[in-house]
């Protein structure tokens, strides 16, 4: 149970926010209670309608009342007496204002900018000093003033800002209880990192693989709704979902009907990534550059629609768990594939194609977070997906910063433009991460593909090449709070190395035990494709574990003393341009 204190001295829609806002959240284990320094204050009736404890408590009394109690959290609402410093240091106060500080602190936040004619207004969380409107900046939300509006209207607009955030911020430093869902290395890496936040109460795990379960409590279910009732009893505050599979499946979806925040694309979005088709008519509609292609049904077109291109590269128009596209320079191979996929190769996925130029270039990988509103990027990787056969894998290596020159940079600066432009037009209202496969030609950026999620193993640098707090991030994305996220860089290459079992991305074995992993605090191990049994660790087949770190010779240090017969990897990663 947590105990969260509101003051206020008036009218009182603040804290009517905040209650309504965790009603409907169903927060049984959130107590709060209202103490008012006025006697006759407005907020008294609403708190009687809510069914809240209130009480008024004389401003005098306010240093006794507090020097015995402790609460979780104290949030200032509207309250008009400045605390001593007694009494500030008692607990953690927090409180909100009608400006963005520095500006305008004190009484009459609203009517100085209206008076003042400013273009820009807003509202400021902070933590509470004995100071008026000082203290650390939580968060902070402009608005832009139409010179039109009256001083009524610009009131109203700033509460509407105040209503939404304010019990936002409240349930995120009341600390949170978060789902990750998903079983590869990139998923241990969100767990990981989400382990380590100040922002959480608690961790739980569906679907995790025994290389990372013990970072919090798994969840086991029996579909997604099953998953969703349980996340509700659970209270937990933020889901967040690795793969695709989940995506396109409609679990954001059902999470969103029982109410629960979930950072993952819904079924339509995800149709950017689950069908090719779909992502190549948005790209068009926007002017987003992407190599020709055409559409191919039938078997009988084949050799008609293959002399279009140059050369040709095929594309599974659905999902193929990332093995749908097929590229060979000699023409009899593609047209023989080409039937295949046409005949079922990845059942209904291929039985729809398209036929698109090759592209001659570099490949970057930009991951978009977008929370339906606001877009950030972080910055390029790149992943290696070919194997020393040429076949396309998951990834097998990746790395984080690639820097692409200033000539490059402008287009895409404009390509990140054109994204935004086709979120907002598309009104795209689910958070999610926008993840576009690009590739850096002598004359522009085009992108290959899109994914509606994190990559693997992207996150594993990038995860880490990103020293904030990431479940900061995700609760922002998850609550249109992203503008106010900086994300601040570790300044050094970070490297990951996947380990995999010989044969991949084929047929490979199972059961086979792996000993001697050494652990260093300079590296990270994610598992993925593992299995524990009395304490002894398996693998399962395909890639195995992640090794991260800023230091390459470590990777490889521990890549070469793992004890693992089906051992694979990439020797000598380094960025391709
Ligand atoms: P995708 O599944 O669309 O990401 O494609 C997998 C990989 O195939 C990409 O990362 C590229 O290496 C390659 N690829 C896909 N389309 C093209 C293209 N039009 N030109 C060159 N390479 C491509
Ligand atoms: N690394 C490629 C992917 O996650 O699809």
């Amino acid at each position: 149970m947590k105990n969260v204190l509101i003051l206020a001295s008036g009218e009182g829609s603040n804290f009517e926010a905040i209650i309504k806002y965790f009603k409907k959240l169903k927060r049984e284990d959130i107590n709060f209670k209202l103490i008012c320094n006025r006697e006759n204050a407005n907020v008294f009736k609403r708190a009687q309608k809510l069914n809240i404890e209130a009480n008024y408590l004389k401003f005098s009394d306010f240093d006794d009342f507090f020097r015995t109690r402790k609460f979780d959290l104290v949030v200032m609402a509207g309250f008009d007496r400045i605390l001593d410093e007694s009494i500030i240091k008692s607990n953690v106060f927090i409180n909100i204002h009608p400006s963005i500080l520095p500006k305008y602190k004190g009484l009459n936040a609203i009517k100085k900018a209206f008076v003042n004619h400013d273009e820009l207004s807003g509202i400021t969380v902070h933590y509470a000093t004995k100071d008026v409107d000082e203290g650390e900046i939580i968060y902070q939300k402009s608005l832009k003033i139409n010179p039109k509006w009256s001083l009524k209207k610009l009131e109203n607009e700033i509460h509407k800002l105040e209503h939404y955030y304010y019990p936002r911020i409240i349930e995120k430093l009341l600390t949170l209880n978060v789902l990750v869902i998903g079983s590869g290395a990139r998923e241990h890496c969100i767990a990981e990192k989400i382990s380590n936040s100040k922002f959480l109460n608690k961790l739980y795990l569906a679907d995790c693989n025994d290389g990372f379960c013990h970072l919090g409590e798994k969840i086991e279910y029996v579909d997604y709704f099953d998953l969703a009732l349980k996340a509700k009893e659970k209270n937990i505050n933020l889901a967040i979902v690795g793969s695709e599979k989940y995506l396109s499946e409609g679990i954001c979806n059902i999470f969103k009907k029982q109410n629960i925040k979930i950072i993952g694309a819904n079924k339509k979005t995800a149709k950017l990534e689950s069908s090719k088709l779909y992502a190549k008519k948005l790209m068009k509609k926007y002017g987003i550059k992407t190599a020709p292609y055409k559409k191919i049904k039938f078997k009988k077109d084949i050799d008609k629609f293959l002399s279009y291109f140059k050369n040709p590269v095929i594309k599974a128009d659905g999902l193929a768990l990332g093995k749908g596209v097929y590229i060979n320079s000699d023409k009899n191979k593609v047209k023989n594939e080409l039937f295949n996929y046409l005949s079922g190769k990845f059942q209904e996925a291929s039985k729809t194609c398209l036929i698109e130029e090759k592209l001659f270039g570099y490949e970057v990988s930009l991951f978009s977070f977008w929370d339906g509103q606001n877009l950030i990027h972080l910055p390029l990787c790149q992943d290696f997906k070919q194997n020393d056969d040429g076949l396309n894998t998951g990834g097998l290596a990746s790395i984080c910063p690639v820097y692409i020159g200033s000539e490059n940079n402008i287009k895409l600066e404009k390509y990140k433009n054109k994204i935004n432009k086709m979120l907002k037009t598309e009104k795209i209202n689910c958070p999610f991460i926008l993840y576009s496969g690009l590739i850096i030609t002598k004359d522009d950026i085009y992108v290959l593909e899109y994914n509606v999620r994190l990559g693997d193993p992207e996150t594993q640098v990038l995860l880490n090449y990103i020293e904030n707090d990431w479940l900061e991030i995700f609760f922002a994305q998850a609550n249109k709070m992203l503008d106010f996220v900086q994300l601040k860089e570790v300044n050094k290459e970070t490297t990951c190395v996947v380990m995999a079992s010989r044969g991949y991305p084929l047929k490979t074995r199972k059961n086979i035990e792996i000993n001697n992993i050494i652990y260093d605090k300079n590296a990270k191990i994610y598992f993925s494709n593992v299995k524990k049994e009395n304490e002894k660790l398996y693998s399962m087949g395909g890639r195995v574990l992640s090794v991260v770190s800023f230091d390459k010779n470590l990777i490889y240090k521990i890549l070469d003393n793992i004890d693992f017969e089906e051992k694979i990897f990439k020797e000598n990663v380094e960025i391709i341009m």
